[in-house]
């Protein structure tokens, strides 16, 4: 019995693999999406009647279940170089024409490929299992990213052994979101009122740089394979074959690879991508031309910064010219003016555009546009439309400068420009543009996340005078939901059932959902772990706030002022009220550097100063950048410099990186 299981848990991976080869490898799946799930649901359950039969590569072990404390460093056996760009035709033949001359012969080909816009990855596998990752950094040294890397389900955990494998083999590649991938995260990131990625490398970058591996495999990353680093033994002699055989290791490589027989068929191939590429599901912002032959490469070598053999052609960014048909201004959560342009409809990048942000009124005296202008608007790495320039030339006789608002376009209430001087506000706390902001961004994912509540809803109930604060939406009536328009029994019943939930939220959801300037989800947390409870946040004062690791004198004062305005103070006790009992969070054990204070000084040789920073605060102690009387150790590493002095004046305790670690104990 038990091995006819460990035989089915056998097949049922080697299976799993297969198809992930078919889907990744050679866009070519052969089974749904439901079958797959099914196999995958069967192993990940036979696996955990069975835990000793599980390995670290099979397929279901890709996400870990505990966030990292930070990432380590990684140290390139060959450098990661970037490469040098040219940007038209002549520029090509310009690169061609020194190849040529270098090499002392026209006998050499091309291999022409998509420049994906995403972060450039390096995955070690050692025996054909993968065992490492790591970002390119400064090119020389980069961070691992082995737990995140894992996730991603194009980067295979094991190679098909079929041929020969290198005991060692570096694949070098990028990490990509696709951006029907970046379209969605974005959508949901605004829904829960976290900052959207300007672009899919954005998105990327930022999803492997998360600490929690589990968010990382919601993102939906993909990767492609373009290169070898170190390999233990040769195993191509030129590029086209070395991504046929990364092909049959089981390595996905992007389909749209060519060859090159010269330059003119290398030029016509990067025009024709300069169209076709609105088409991809991925961005790519230019092509690759690489040498071909491996022998010709090591002649041609490469300055410090990049190869000889390689060479990217960028694309211009697209811009498009239309018309501004109008300019709105919008009324944010905080009562922010933004004036936005509405455009007569181009086509860009694939898109329709019909809308760009003029994001301030400083940005639009600048550009000086006027409804009625004839613009150019770009988007380039961005996904987000820009308005770029006005064609003044082409501006209509009479055409007027958009009018700074005098009042609120919503509420025509007073206006102010704020402490920055960019932003004009709407002071009234009860402008209706506002209070829905306010109120959608109190209910959304990131914050109370009451299901149902959705922004039609909540502008429906604004409208209706239903709403007028936080309070009141708890004080909503099932009848009053049923009796609005398009609104069934049973979803009022939803609405009211999810509020309900919502009232016994973690203290944190609660604070980042008044959304307090400055205070989003991560420091709602540090303050609600901090004080432990609502009254004693209300109750506190700037100094103590300013004093928490990571509350900045900013955020403190803003904090201090939320809680003293009478009128904030009067909804807060409506909610507690109505029922609003956040749960609590429990008490966390002292770390062991509790109540000590610490300098980082000079190099390490295993932690970056951020790192060691990081362990010194979830030890529980604090990190000052300055070595006082007050300092109760210095971590000393290479060149320290004049904190190392300081801290033999006061006479404080110093320490080196081995003490360090064992101060540190178990991390
Ligand atoms: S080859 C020395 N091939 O472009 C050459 N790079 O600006 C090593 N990139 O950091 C890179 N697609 O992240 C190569 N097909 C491709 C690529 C590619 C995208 C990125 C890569 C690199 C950057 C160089």
């Amino acid at each position: 019995m038990a091995e006819q299981t460990k035989k089915r848990i056998e097949h049922l991976r080697s299976e799993i693999r297969r198809h992930d080869y078919l889907y990744y490898v050679l866009n070519q799946p052969k089974i749904s999406d439901r079958k797959y799930d099914k196999l995958f649901a069967e192993l990940k359950q036979l696996e955990q009647q069975n835990i000793q039969l599980i390995t670290p590569d099979s397929p279901t072990q890709r996400v870990s279940g505990r966030p990292l404390e930070g990432f380590g460093n990684v140290r390139h056996g060959l450098p990661m170089l970037s490469i040098d760009n040219t940007y038209n035709a002549d520029e090509l033949k310009a690169f061609d024409e020194r190849v040529e001359r270098l090499l002392g012969s026209s006998n050499y080909d091309y291999v022409v490929e998509l420049k994906i816009d995403g972060l450039a990855i390096s995955l070690l596998y050692e025996n054909g299992s993968f065992v490492r990752a790591a970002t390119r950094g400064d090119g020389q040294i980069g961070d691992d990213v082995t737990t995140n890397v894992r996730t991603i389900r194009a980067v295979p955990l094991v190679l098909i052994k079929d041929g020969k494998v290198p005991g060692v083999l570096e694949v070098r590649g990028e990490v990509y979101m696709p951006i029907r991938a970046f379209t969605k995260l974005n959508r949901m990131r605004s829904k829960t009122g976290e900052p959207a990625f300007a672009n899919p490398r954005n998105a990327a970058a930022g999803s492997l740089k998360l600490l929690d591996a589990r968010i990382t495999a919601t993102r939906n990353l993909s990767f492609y394979a373009y290169a070898a680093g170190e390999v233990s033994e040769a195993i191509a002699s030129n590029h086209w074959q070395l991504l046929q055989i990364f092909k049959r290791l089981g390595l996905p490589v992007n389909p749209n690879i060519k060859k090159a027989g010269n330059i003119d068929e290398v030029i016509n191939i990067c025009s024709d991508w300069d169209r076709k590429r609105a088409d991809l599901d991925y961005h790519i912002d230019g092509m690759v031309v690489k040498v071909n032959r491996l022998d010709q490469r090591d002649t041609l070598g490469a300055t410090g910064r990049a190869p000889r053999w390689c060479i990217s052609y960028k694309f211009a960014a697209e811009r498009e010219s239309t018309v501004i048909e109008s300019i709105d201004v919008q009324v944010g959560k905080s009562g922010i003016l933004t004036p936005v342009a509405n455009l007569k409809p181009v086509q860009l990048a694939g898109t329709t555009v019909k809308r760009a942000s003029l994001h301030n009124f400083d940005e639009l005296y600048r550009l000086d546009a006027r409804e009625g202008d004839t613009v150019l608007v770009e988007k380039a790495g961005e996904i987000i439309p820009q308005v770029v320039e006005v064609k003044k030339t082409s501006r209509p006789a009479g055409s007027k400068p958009f009018g700074l608002p005098k009042k609120c376009p919503v509420c025509g209430e007073k206006i102010r420009k704020d402490e920055s001087g960019v932003y004009i506000r709407c002071i009234n706390p009860k402008c209706p543009a506002q209070l829905k902001e306010r109120l959608k961004y109190f209910a959304g994912r990131g914050q109370m996340d009451i299901e149902h509540l959705g922004e039609s809803l909540i502008e429906q109930l604004v409208d209706t005078g239903l709403l007028r604060s936080f309070a009141d939406i708890y004080k909503l009536q099932q009848e009053q939901l049923s009796a609005l328009d398009r609104m069934a029994q049973k979803s009022a019943a939803n609405v009211t059932e999810a509020i309900e939930k919502s009232k016994g939220q973690p203290l944190w959801r609660l604070i980042a959902a008044f959304g307090i300037r400055h205070i989003g989800g991560q420091s709602a947390q540090i303050l609600a772990e901090h004080f432990g409870s609502l009254e004693a946040l209300i109750n506190t004062n700037v100094e103590t706030l300013a004093n928490i690791e990571q509350i900045g004198p900013v955020m403190a004062e803003s904090v201090y002022e939320y809680f003293h305005e009478p009128k904030n103070l009067a909804i807060i006790k409506q909610l507690l009220a109505s029922g609003v009992n956040p749960q609590l969070p429990t008490k966390k054990r002292p770390g062991k550097l509790a109540g000590k204070s610490a300098v980082v000084t000079g190099g390490l040789e295993n932690f970056s100063r951020q790192q060691a920073e990081q362990a010194i605060r979830q030890a529980g102690g604090k990190v000052s950048s300055g070595v006082s009387k007050k300092t109760d150790f210095v971590v000393v590493g290479e060149k320290p410099g004049s904190k190392l002095d300081k801290a033999k004046k006061f006479g404080v305790k110093i320490i080196n990186e081995k003490q360090f670690f064992e101060l540190l104990g178990d991390f």
